[in-house]
C-alpha cells in the first residue's frame, strides 16, 4: 500500500517537473511486480485479489503509456481512473485483527 502511495506522489512530482522518466519509474514500481506474496493471496477473497491485480495493471499501463509518449493530460486521465480503484477498495474492505 505504501509503495502505491509513494508511486502516486512521485508520479505527480514527475508530472509537475515535466520529468516523464520519473513518472514511468514511479508507476512501474507499483506494477504487477509489486503484487503480494502468493502464500498470503490464498487468504484473501477473489474479488479483492481481482481489484488488486487491476490497480497494479493500471500502474503498468501508465508506465507503458508514458514510455510511448503519452501527454500530461493522458497521464492525468489515467491517474484519475487508477485512483478510483484505491477509493473503491478502501470503501469495500477493512483489515481486522482476529483475537
Ligand atoms: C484491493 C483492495 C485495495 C486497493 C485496490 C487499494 N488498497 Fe490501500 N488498503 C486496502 C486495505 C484493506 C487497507 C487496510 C486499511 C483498512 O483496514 O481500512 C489499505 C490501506 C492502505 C494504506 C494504509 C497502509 C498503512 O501502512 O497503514 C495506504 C497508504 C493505502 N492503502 C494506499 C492505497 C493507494 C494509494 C491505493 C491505490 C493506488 C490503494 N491503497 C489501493 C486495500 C486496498
Amino acid at each position: 500500500m505504501r509503495t502505491m502511495l509513494q508511486s502516486l506522489n512521485r508520479i505527480m512530482h514527475g508530472l509537475v517537473a515535466g520529468d516523464l522518466v520519473m513518472v514511468e519509474e514511479a508507476a512501474r514500481a507499483s506494477g504487477m511486480k509489486a503484487t503480494i506474496d502468493p502464500r498470503f493471496e490464498q487468504k484473501l477473497p477473489p474479488s479483492y485479489l481481482q481489484l488488486g491485480r487491476r490497480v497494479h495493471t493500471r500502474f503498468d499501463q501508465l508506465a507503458d503509456a508514458t514510455r510511448t509518449g503519452a501527454t500530461r493530460d493522458d497521464v492525468l486521465k489515467r491517474l484519475a481512473a487508477l485512483t478510483g480503484y484505491c477509493v473503491a477498495c478502501h470503501a469495500a474492505y477493512r483489515l481486522e485483527e482476529t483475537p
